[in-house]
C-alpha cells in the first residue's frame, strides 16, 4: 500500500528518498515519484514502473536537493498512470504526497475548480495540494493546520512549499506517519522501516497531529492546535529487503522460515501465565465472559481457527468478525467481552477502525496479536502478544499466519487455566507439543518435491475447491485464499459437509478438490464427503496424516504429513497448502511476491 518518505537536510537527499521507497516496496504499489526543492523551484519525477526505474530517471535528470518528498502509490482514485502518481503539485508552488482516502474530495474539487484550479489527475490527493495552495498564508505549518480541518476521511500527508525551502509539514489522521529525528536534519515516513539506516530515533505521530519539520528542530501540534511533546523512541527497524539467500522469492523464504518463526514466537515460554499478554492480563482475563475477534484476510482465518481452540479448551464463547463488516453493522456490545484484533502489520485500516468502534461501543478490554511491536494496533490495545515472525515481505501471508496460530493457542491455554480447565499435566503436554512444532513443520517442508508434482497439474486449472472439517475448515479457507491470491486460479473453500448443499454442482473431472484430511474425530465423515466427489468424477488431492487410512487410487492423490498433531494439526496442514499455492504460482509465472492489485499493508478502507 502507499508509502511516504520525506526529508529536510543539508545534503543531497535524493539517494535517501529512493532508498526509503525501496524499503517500502514490499508493501505493494503501482506507481512512484519524488519531488525536490531544486534551486528555488519544485521539480519531480514519476514512474509507473518500479522504484529502480524512478532512480534511473532521477539520475538522468540529475535531480538533487536538500528538501523533498517521495511516494509509492497503490491506486484507489484514478488508474495507475503517471499523471495520477504522487507527488502532486499545485501551481508549481506546493508539492504533496498522501496515503489514505479523502471522502469529501468531490465537494472540495468542485469548490477549488470554481476558484480557478485546474486538475491534472483523477486523484483525491490533488485536491489536498490545491486546497493547501488556496489557503496558503505564507506560513505552511499554519496553512496545513487549516487545510486538514476541511478533510474528511483518512490521511497521512507530507507537503512542502517553494517559498519555504527548509521546511516540510506532515499531518495524520487514520493513516500512520512517523517523524525520524536526525542531527541537523529531520525526516518523515509512513513506516519506520523506510528510515532504517538513516535514523533510529522515531516519533509515532498521534491521530490529528500536525508536525513542522525544519533542519534543527521540529514542532508538533495536536488536533486542537495545542503544542504537544511526543516520545522519541529508539526503533531498530530492519530493512524489508532482507537477503533472499537460496530462495527464489520472499514467499518461499518465509514459508521455510516457519520453524524458526514459531520457535521465536514461543520464545522462553516455559509455563502458561496471563502476563505473557501484558501486566493487566490476569485482571482482565478474570473478568471476561466471551471473546470478539476482529481481523481481515488471513488474520481472520487465524481468528476462526482460534474459535475452535478457545471454545473447546477454555469453554469461552467466541465470535469472529471480518473487521470491515463489524464496524458498519448494528451489533450488541458486551462490555465483558475481550476484543482481540489479529494483524500481521498492525496498521490494517479496517481492523483498526473495528477496534475503535468496539471501544466506542463500551468494550474496554482489548488485546492484539500482532507482528509489529511499534504498530498502531499495539499502541491502541491494552494487552498484546507480539509474534516474532520477523519482517514478512511477500504479500501472501505465511509465517505471520502460523505464528498468529501459535500465539492464539497460548491464549486458549491461558484462558483455560484461568477458568480452571487446564490441569498441570495438560499444560505440560500442550507445551511439549508446541515446542516440538518447529521439528514437525520441518518434516512438512520436506514434502516439497511431492507438492511440486501436484502444483504442475494445478497450474493448468482455472478452478479449485478446498475442503476441510472442524478445526481444518479455516485451514481450507486459508489454502484457497493463498492459491487465488498468487496464482489467480479461482478457488473456493467449504466445510466438506456443505458440499451436497450446493457446491457439488461444480464438481466434474476437471475440478481439483484439495482435501485437508487429518486423522481427527471427523475423518470418517470426511471420507464420505470424498466419496461424493469421486462419484461425480472429481479429482481429489488429499493431505492426510500417517494414520488417516486413506490410500491413493484412481482419482485420489494422497500426500501424507508425517504425523497427526492433535489440536495443533492446522499449523502443519497449512504449511503444505502454502507450498501448493507457491509452486502453482511459480509454474504459472506470476509475480509471486507482488501479486497484481494487492498490497502488503492495507492502510485504506
Ligand atoms: O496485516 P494484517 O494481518 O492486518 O493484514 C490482513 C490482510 O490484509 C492479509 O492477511 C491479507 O489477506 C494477506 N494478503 C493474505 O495473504
Amino acid at each position: 500500500m502507499c508509502g511516504i518518505v520525506g526529508a529536510v537536510a543539508q545534503r543531497n537527499i535524493t539517494p535517501l528518498l529512493i532508498e526509503g521507497l525501496k524499503r517500502l516496496e514490499y508493501r505493494g504499489y503501482d506507481s512512484c515519484g519524488v519531488a525536490l526543492h531544486v534551486d528555488g523551484k519544485l521539480q519531480r519525477s514519476r514512474s509507473t514502473s518500479r522504484v529502480a526505474d524512478l532512480e534511473t530517471q532521477t539520475n538522468k535528470l540529475e535531480l538533487t536537493g536538500f528538501t523533498g518528498i517521495a511516494h509509492t502509490r497503490w491506486a484507489t482514485h484514478g488508474a495507475p498512470a503517471s499523471h495520477n502518481a504522487h507527488p502532486h503539485f499545485s501551481r508549481e508552488r506546493i508539492a504533496l504526497v498522501h496515503n489514505g482516502i479523502i471522502e469529501n474530495h468531490e465537494e472540495l474539487r468542485a469548490e477549488l475548480q470554481a476558484a480557478g484550479y485546474v486538475f491534472e489527475s483523477q486523484t483525491d490527493t490533488e485536491v489536498i495540494a490545491h486546497l493547501v495552495d488556496h489557503l496558503y498564508t505564507g506560513d505552511l505549518f499554519e496553512t496545513v493546520q487549516q487545510a486538514v480541518k476541511r478533510l474528511t476521511g483518512a490521511f497521512a500527508i507530507a507537503v512542502f512549499c517553494q517559498d519555504e525551502p527548509h521546511r516540510i509539514i506532515g499531518a495524520r489522521q487514520g493513516s500512520p506517519l512517523i517523524v525520524g529525528v536526525g542531527k541537523g536534519e529531520n525526516f518523515l515516513a509512513s513506516d519506520a522501516m523506510a528510515l532504517a539506516g538513516t535514523t533510529d530515533q522515531i516519533i509515532y505521530l498521534e491521530e490529528g497531529d500536525v508536525v513542522d519539520l525544519q533542519l534543527q528542530r521540529y514542532w508538533i501540534v495536536d488536533h486542537a492546535g495545542k503544542d504537544v511533546q511526543r516520545e522519541v523512541k529508539t526503533v531498530h527497524a530492519h530493512s524489508g529487503a532482507a537477503e533472499l539467500g537460496p530462495y527464489r522469492h520472499y514467499m518461499q523464504k518465509e514459508i521455510f522460515e516457519q520453524p524458526r518463526a514459531i520457535a521465536d514466537t514461543l520464545g522462553n515460554v516455559s509455563g502458561i501465565m496471563p502476563e505473557l499478554f501484558g501486566d493487566a492480563a490476569f485482571g482482565i482475563f478474570k473478568k471476561i465472559d466471551s471473546l470478539l475477534i476482529l481481523a481481515c484476510g488471513t488474520s481472520y482465518y487465524a481468528g476462526l481457527t482460534a474459535k475452535y481452540w478457545i471454545e473447546s479448551i477454555a469453554g469461552i464463547p467466541v465470535n469472529v468478525e471480518i473487521a470491515s463488516e463489524y464496524r458498519y453493522r448494528d451489533s450488541v456490545p458486551n462490555p465483558n467481552a475481550l476484543v482481540v484484533t489479529i494483524s500481521q502489520s498492525g496498521e490494517t485500516a479496517d481492523t483498526l477502525a473495528a477496534l475503535k468502534h468496539a471501544r466506542a461501543q463500551g468494550m474496554p478490554h482489548t488485546l492484539t496479536i500482532c507482528n509489529v511491536s511499534t504498530s498502531a494496533m499495539v499502541r491502541e490495545c491494552v494487552l498484546s502478544y507480539i509474534t516474532h515472525a520477523g519482517v514478512e515481505v511477500g504479500v501472501a501471508s505465511t509465517k505471520a499466519f502460523t505464528t498468529q496460530l501459535a500465539a492464539l493457542f497460548l491464549l486458549a491455554l491461558t484462558l483455560a487455566q484461568i477458568k480452571g480447565r487446564l490441569s498441570d499435566e495438560q499444560e505440560a503436554a500442550h507445551l511439549k507439543a508446541m515446542r516440538h512444532l518447529p521439528v514437525s513443520i520441518s518434516a512438512v517442508l520436506a514434502l516439497e518435491p511431492q507438492i511440486i508434482a501436484w502444483a504442475e497439474e494445478f497450474a493448468r486449472k482455472e478452478n479449485a475447491l478446498f475442503l476441510g472439517r472442524g478445526l481444518h475448515y479455516p485451514i481450507a479457507l486459508e489454502g484457497a485464499l493463498k492459491l487465488k491470491e498468487i496464482s489467480y486460479i479461482h478457488a473456493e473453500a467449504y466445510p466438506a459437509g456443505e458440499l451436497k448443499h450446493g457446491p457439488l454442482a461444480l464438481v466434474t473431472e476437471d475440478m481439483p478438490v484439495v482435501t485437508v484430511a487429518p486423522n481427527d474425530t471427523l475423518i470418517e465423515k470426511l471420507k464420505s464427503n470424498m466419496q461424493e466427489v469421486r462419484a461425480r468424477g472429481g479429482q481429489l488431492y488429499v493431505f492426510a496424516d500417517a494414520d488417516s487410512r486413506i490410500s491413493p487410487s484412481e482419482g485420489i492423490h494422497v500426500i501424507r504429513l508425517p504425523e497427526h498433531y492433535g489440536l495443533l494439526s492446522p499449523i502443519l496442514h497449512v504449511v503444505a497448502l502454502q507450498l501448493l499455492a507457491y509452486h502453482t504460482a511459480l509454474a504459472r509465472g506470476t509475480d509471486v511476491d507482488k501479486p497484481r492489485n494487492l498490497a502488503k499493508s492495507v492502510t485504506v478502507e
